[in-house]
């Protein structure tokens, strides 16, 4: 057990249930799902069609995809066209969804929760996610959340409770960070876990890439619009590189360690991006030197810059007898986006083990926000202070008639 009442499989295997309780729940809620389980997709760019299709894959029996929810009537549209027409039959064949069963607009979530989907895919932008997650538990239905699990330690506070609720009803709960389910990285964290390379002395994690998009703001469009449909750059739809995307080369981390880290000291910057409104107000790098329970170290580094990506995306531990990249002691298996719904399916079903990765996906999170506030702090960032802190930068109240400026760029030692 360490400080924070954790014990290292606690954190690592989270997902499988020990308690006699939480079997019993999970019974109980695997009795109330109709034969075929109805889905529902709430943001349907572009990975919420993709985990539409991979949640529809011939290996999972009796689901249909009955419900479609999204800021915007074209992004809907699209997607149902999309898998109506797909050109594999176990899609095209169980997507039925009805024109009453598409919602439309930044709270069109609440009505697609009002009806009887048994699974809800959660694939909105990070802003929304925590909140989305809550109220996702809240109404009672089987849940997959895309990766981050928020972009502040309020929205993860808001995360972890629901996990818990979860627990309680025997809810699963699948997040997006898709190399818990990939046959490599489970193989090769468990050899590591078991001493493959000796004591692990030491880890790096990056992210090297270019930023994804920045579009210009169209004729007439709203500040929310605008900020929802741009919502890379700006910190408060996104949660900034290190948290949107960054977050998987973490948790792998996380993972292995059996636990969070304890503290961050971070710098980074905006060396690149133009001041204009579509480069948003995130910084564009950040370098970050995590302490571990045990005193040793993971260095990430990530950023959005043009070319130059050598430093790709990956994950390197160094032990006393060897080192390895997370994967090369495993063998490959299915494509991990879509084991990752075969398992949320027979974990629904009862067919496999209980998945609930909620608290995993929601502490993986936070330790990339610490590494955010360190950075634009400039102070070092202890897990209890992240854990505890009242930051919360997602407006309360969204409304398209309503105004968002863009807020200022971070200036280190401003908190
Ligand atoms: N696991 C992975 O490897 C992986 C890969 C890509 C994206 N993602 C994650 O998936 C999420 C979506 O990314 P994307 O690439 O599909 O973005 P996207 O912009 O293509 O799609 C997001 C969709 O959500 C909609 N949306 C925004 N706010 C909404 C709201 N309040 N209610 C309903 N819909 C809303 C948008 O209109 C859009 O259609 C992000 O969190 C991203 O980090 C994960």
């Amino acid at each position: 057990m360490n400080e924070r009442g954790m014990t290292r499989r606690d954190f690592g295997k989270v997902g499988i249930a020990a308690s006699f309780a939480a079997w019993t729940a999970r019974k109980a809620a695997a009795e109330t799902n109709s034969d075929t389980l109805k889905i529902g997709l709430i943001g349907c760019g572009g990975r919420g069609t993709g985990a539409a299709r991979d949640i529809l894959n011939e290996r999972n029996e009796n689901v249909q995809l009955i419900a479609l929810a999204d800021a915007f009537e074209g992004r809907v549209n699209n997607c149902r066209n999309s898998l109506e027409n797909d050109d594999n039959e176990a899609i095209s064949g169980r997507t039925n969804v009805d024109d009453d069963h598409c919602f439309v607009g930044i709270d069109a979530y609440q009505q697609l929760l009002e009806t009887d989907v048994d699974v809800v895919l959660n694939a909105t932008p990070p802003y929304a996610t925590a909140r989305h997650i809550e109220a996702i538990i809240d109404a009672g239905k089987h849940i997959f959340a895309e990766k981050p699990a928020g972009v502040d330690p309020v929205g993860i506070r808001r995360v972890i409770a629901a996990a818990e609720k979860a627990e309680e009803q025997g809810l699963s709960f699948v997040a997006g960070t898709q190399r818990r389910h990939q046959r490599q990285y489970i193989e090769t964290i468990e050899q590591l876990q078991d001493g493959a390379i000796g004591d692990i002395l030491a880890m790096q994690v990056y992210w090297a890439g270019g930023i994804p998009f920045a579009h210009e703001r169209q004729e007439g469009e709203s500040d929310l619009a605008y900020r929802v449909r741009n919502w890379i750059p700006n910190c408060w739809t996104s949660g900034a590189n290190i948290v949107e995307q960054h977050i998987h080369n973490i948790d792998v981390i996380n993972w292995l360690k059996g636990e969070p880290p304890r503290s961050v000291f971070a710098s980074g910057g905006r060396a690149w991006l133009p001041d204009e409104e579509r480069y948003g107000d995130i910084w564009d790098n950040f370098s970050c030197d995590y302490e571990y329970p045990d005193g040793t170290h993971m260095y990430s580094f990530s950023r959005w810059w043009p070319g130059g990506s050598d430093g790709g995306v990956h994950e390197r531990v160094v032990g006393s007898q060897g080192e390895s990249n997370c994967q090369d002691m495993g063998e490959s298996g299915i494509n991990p986006m879509v084991q990752e719904h075969i398992n949320l399916v027979n974990s629904i079903r009862g067919d496999g083990p209980y998945y609930n990765e909620g608290r995993q996906v929601a502490y993986s999170t936070l330790t990339a926000i610490m590494g955010r506030m360190s950075a634009y702090t400039g102070r070092r960032i202890l897990w209890e202070e992240a854990m505890e802190s009242d930051l919360s930068i997602v407006p309360d109240e969204l409304d398209f008639d309503l105004e968002y400026p863009l807020d200022p760029v971070p200036v280190p030692g401003e908190d």
